[in-house]
């Protein structure tokens, strides 16, 4: 009798013992499930791979365009691959071009520098992959849309402003860019065509800067000594209106010119109310980065977009800041 009780007590203890095994590992195995699942999903492959390609990826417009762009990661199914040489060189850009068309990507934005751009573009597009021109456009490639600023406006702008300035009375001096691209070259066709119709303008000289403050500095350092007449600088390039500050912070003549830069970014915005800088044109690169992903999905959803996207570009004076 004693004998058969401790049995049954040892049966009770060895199933209640084997219960609690069972649902111990129960819930580990559902714990272990779901991290699987959690792991999976965020390692998820996105539907669609663009590249975008832009000048530089060590400038603060440039990190405004990528941020607009891979910010639309979060909102649609798509993974931003975003590339530029360090500084503006646009044969290295040109290779990333070449390497993101060799690797397949569902699309391409790309700044098209220059003509050198087309035949890649091109090439891109005979192959399937769609490709969207950004900040610099190349109208003749088989690109499927620009979006950006209307350079040749935003030149006549900053033309209108120093007309505006001036009293239509200037003898002026241009810094841009480079002479090879697109971009700066409308802006300095814009402007010129707005002012040389007024005959108290002359401008007098035009340097290229080649997308840096060092040279922007020493170019306008050259023309002012070469002449000494000049009274306002306009600079079409984001680096151009800083180099041309300090030019003429050193020869001692910074008060009495009147000077015109390229991009609302947080240097030159210092130097606009510090009264060095009379006028900033203002552009929207974080719109166009966050525009250009979306057009690109619009093309590989089949919907129509139009030949250009404008982004809105501004005359921004030291009253203006606040907005
Ligand atoms: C231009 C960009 C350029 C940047 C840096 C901007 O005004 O729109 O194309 O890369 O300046 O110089």
């Amino acid at each position: 009798m004693r004998n058969s009780k401790l049995m049954n007590i040892i049966l009770i203890s060895c199933f209640m013992i084997a219960v609690s095994f069972s649902i111990y590992f129960y819930i580990q195995s559902k714990a272990f499930q779901s991290k699987i699942t959690d792991a999976t999903s965020k390692e998820q492959v996105p539907t669609y791979h663009f590249a975008l390609i832009g000048e530089e990826m060590d400038h603060d417009y440039w990190r405004l365009v990528g941020e607009g762009a891979k910010d639309m990661e979060e909102k649609y199914d798509v993974f931003i691959e975003y590339e530029g040489p360090r500084r503006s060189n646009p044969e290295e850009q040109l290779k990333l071009l070449d390497i993101a068309m060799k690797s397949k990507v569902d699309g391409i934005i790309v700044q098209a520098l220059n003509d050198e751009f087309l035949p890649v573009i091109n090439q891109a597009v005979d192959q399937g992959i769609p490709v969207i021109t950004i900040d610099t456009d190349a109208p003749e490639s088989k690109r499927s849309t620009y979006i950006g600023t209307d350079n040749y406006e935003a030149g006549k702008l900053a033309g209108k402003a120093l007309l505006e300035d001036t009293g239509g009375e200037a003898t002026v001096g241009i810094i841009t860019g480079s002479f090879e691209n697109a971009h700066h070259q409308l802006r300095v066709e814009g402007f010129r065509d707005v002012v040389e119709q007024e005959p108290g303008i002359d401008i007098v000289a035009v340097e290229e800067s080649n997308i840096t403050r060092v040279v922007a500095e020493e170019k306008t350092h050259n023309m002012l000594s070469d002449y000494p007449d000049i009274t306002a600088l306009y600079g079409t390039s984001a680096l151009d209106g800083i180099g041309m500050v300090a030019a003429a912070e050193s020869l001692g003549i910074e008060e009495s010119l009147y000077m015109i830069a390229f991009d609302v970014l947080p240097a030159n915005i210092a130097l606009l109310e510090e009264g060095k800088v009379d006028v900033l044109i203002g552009q929207k690169p974080y719109e166009m980065g966050n525009r250009s992903v979306e057009l690109m999905l619009d093309l590989m959803n089949n919907q129509e977009v139009q030949d250009v996207y404008h982004t809105n570009a501004s005359v921004v004076r030291k009253e203006d800041i606040d907005d």
